[in-house]
């Protein structure tokens, strides 16, 4: 991993004194062997490729199956973003509120400093100029990474745009996030041993929202070390926005176009493991209508000229989850990986290519993600379940041809969702903004599936926000309203969506994945006016006949069930959402209290 390249530049790119006397800071507390100004370029992305091949991180992969494509396989204990080890550091612990761990940022620097201290001895420090979103688009926001990692610097290539012309954008600007990174294995005496994947089992991944600073000790994988990603373009972001007058979401964006040819974007939150990569990319089944992809994961929103909320995709590749996506859950998701892609920890087949669960046909053998030898009777999976592809967006065959627009796409809907089995509706309309907060402050999803109607066990998940909010949630909940005072008529309608439930007998009542384009065309016909919808308590529903089943093999009293208020089910969910809402204090926005009340008087 520490392979280095003698072409690699070690001047500064920018005169920048902010950023220069950063470099110079961390280069004084890492004390690296040397520091290499990255560029961006597809040599100098090639180049980090060979040192991790070189140092034994990675192997190329059958370049007759995968063309350019490496397998990375992680330290067992570095195999996911670790919500306990990341932190909030504002100067007030109210600031971060009751869903994230707090520290002192003076202690937390303190405590960081002694751990940073010579970590990079016998490494290179990669200076990683990143922007998220087209660069010096008015939406977009520019970060500066030092980083020991060959692995995070490729995968930050994918995923942000990295090199000069960010330089360019920023200028002499303040207005950068500052991340550091380090594995946490210093290579202390020339004698000291590099490993496959170094890592240390203390891990911090702490965040200053009052400085834009992102600190992460310890680990190398995923969230953790491509800090553009969760830390900078969610976590400070969220923060960023809500003092700017923005929005940063845990939100995909698709764009929709009806067989006349009209266009609607569509943003949708849900929380991990709930599908949001396969709706950003399904094929609608619906005759004449197309889906197209701008981003799967996060999304930045900004009021245009007009009044309308533009949204950019900040990220340039997709980091997603390997295991359960096929040809059936997500035939583009398996067509955008046809080459030019980074896998961690999935197994390795025979003939150089890669596997997970779910993929398609087992093989009789793979070499597992541990590199042990591994047959369908192992009783284990091949794969780890939260292996990971690291994709470039551009690869995508339904990616959008504004998915770079520097403007930006005017949303019209934004979709909140979650894995219930029971209670929530397929798809429901709030009346306004403000009742489509609560719906968005009450999201849920099931950790366990639920038999009969039988609830399982709930995590509230607001906005699908709970591991990426910044600040206190009560606080962003103000913001969300404030954001709707803001732009009033025009903001997007707010929709919340169930593919999940089931009946009796456990099992789903709505097919889901390419199907839900049923549901994206009442909302688009939502949006037009035309579609038709029926009041309830909790909002509007499709009226009967409105939602669109023709040629789906659902039977009309499941489409019925699916479409109708379940009112005792929502009573008992009453008791739960207040004690939700009692987690935030004082600083829940009374609006979201009286939208409770309402409810409930509503419900009867
Ligand atoms: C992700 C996540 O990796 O939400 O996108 O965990
Ligand atoms: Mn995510």
């Amino acid at each position: 991993m520490s392979v280095q390249s003698k072409t690699a530049p070690e001047e500064a790119k920018t005169t920048n004194p902010k950023v220069l006397a950063f470099v110079e800071e961390a280069k004084k507390l890492f004390n690296p062997e040397q520091v290499v100004w990255c560029d961006g370029s597809k040599k100098e992305y090639q180049r980090m490729l060979k040192s991790l091949v070189d140092g034994g991180t990675a192997l190329w992969l059958n370049p007759e199956k995968r063309p350019n494509s490496i397998l990375v396989r992680s330290d067992p204990l570095d195999v996911a973003r670790v919500e306990d080890q990341t932190y909030i550091c504002s100067k007030s612990k109210d600031d971060a509120g009751p869903t994230n761990n707090w520290f002192d940022p003076a202690e937390m620097k303190a405590t960081l400093t002694k751990l940073y201290d010579g970590a990079m001895a016998g490494r290179t420090m990669y200076v990683v100029p990143y922007s998220m979103g087209p660069v010096g688009s008015p939406i977009a926001g520019i970060g500066v990474m030092v980083t020991d990692s060959a692995y995070a610097v490729a995968n930050m290539h994918i995923m942000t745009r990295v090199g000069d012309q960010v330089w360019k954008a920023l200028g002499q600007s303040e207005d950068f996030v500052r991340g550091m990174h380090t594995v946490g294995y210093p290579l202390s005496t020339p004698a000291t041993a590099d490993v496959p994947w170094p890592c240390n089992k203390t891990k911090y991944i702490s965040h200053f929202p009052e400085t834009r600073e992102i600190w992460s000790y310890g680990s190398g994988y995923g969230g953790n070390a491509l800090l553009g990603k969760k830390c900078h373009a969610l976590r400070i972001a969220s923060v960023k926005a809500r003092d700017e007058g923005w929005m940063a979401e845990h939100m995909l964006i698709l764009k929709l176009t009806n067989p006349q040819g009209k266009v609607k974007f569509i943003a949708a939150a849900f929380p991990s493991a709930c599908g949001k990569t396969n709706l950003a990319m399904l094929n609608p089944t619906v005759p004449g209508w197309k889906a197209e992809t701008i981003g799967d994961d996060i999304c930045w929103m900004k009021f245009g000229d007009d009044g309308r909320l533009y949204a950019i995709n900040p990220e340039t590749g997709f980091f997603g989850v390997a295991p359960g996506t096929s040809n059936e859950s997500n035939v583009n998701a398996m067509k955008t990986l046809h080459a030019n892609c980074i896998y961690s920890n999935v197994a390795l087949t025979d003939d150089g290519d890669v596997w997970w669960e779910q993929m398609g046909t087992t093989p009789e053998h793979t070499v597992d993600w541990m590199r042990r030898s591994w047959t369908p009777s192992s009783g284990r999976p091949a794969a780890h379940p939260n292996a990971r592809f690291t994709a470039p967006a551009a690869q995508c065959p339904v990616i959008a041809k504004e998915w770079e627009d520097p403007k930006g796409v005017p949303i019209d809907a934004i979709l909140f969702g979650g894995r219930r089995a029971s209670v929530v509706p397929l798809v429901t309309e709030a009346e306004n903004w403000q009742q489509g907060t609560f719906l968005g402050a009450i999201m849920a999803s099931e950790k366990t599936a639920a038999a009969s109607g039988v609830k399982g066990d709930i995590r509230r998940d607001p906005m699908a926000m709970l591991p990426f909010c910044g600040y206190h949630m009560g606080d962003y909940f103000a913001h969300w309203l404030k954001m709707g005072e803001k732009g009033g008529a025009k903001m997007p309608k707010i929709f919340y969506v169930n593919w999940f439930r089931k009946n009796g007998d456990g099992k789903f009542m709505w097919p889901g994945y390419s199907e839900n384009s049923r549901v994206l065309k009442w909302i688009f016909e939502r949006c037009d006016g035309t579609a038709k919808a029926v009041d309830t308590p909790i909002g509007k529903l499709p009226a009967e006949g409105a939602l669109d089943v023709s040629g789906l093999k659902v039977t009309p009293d499941d489409i019925n069930e699916l479409t109708t208020l379940d009112r005792e089910g929502w009573k008992a969910e009453l008791p739960l959402i207040k004690e939700h809402f009692a987690t935030f204090g004082a600083k829940l926005p009374k609006a979201l209290n009286a939208e409770l009340a309402s409810l409930e008087k509503r419900l009867g």
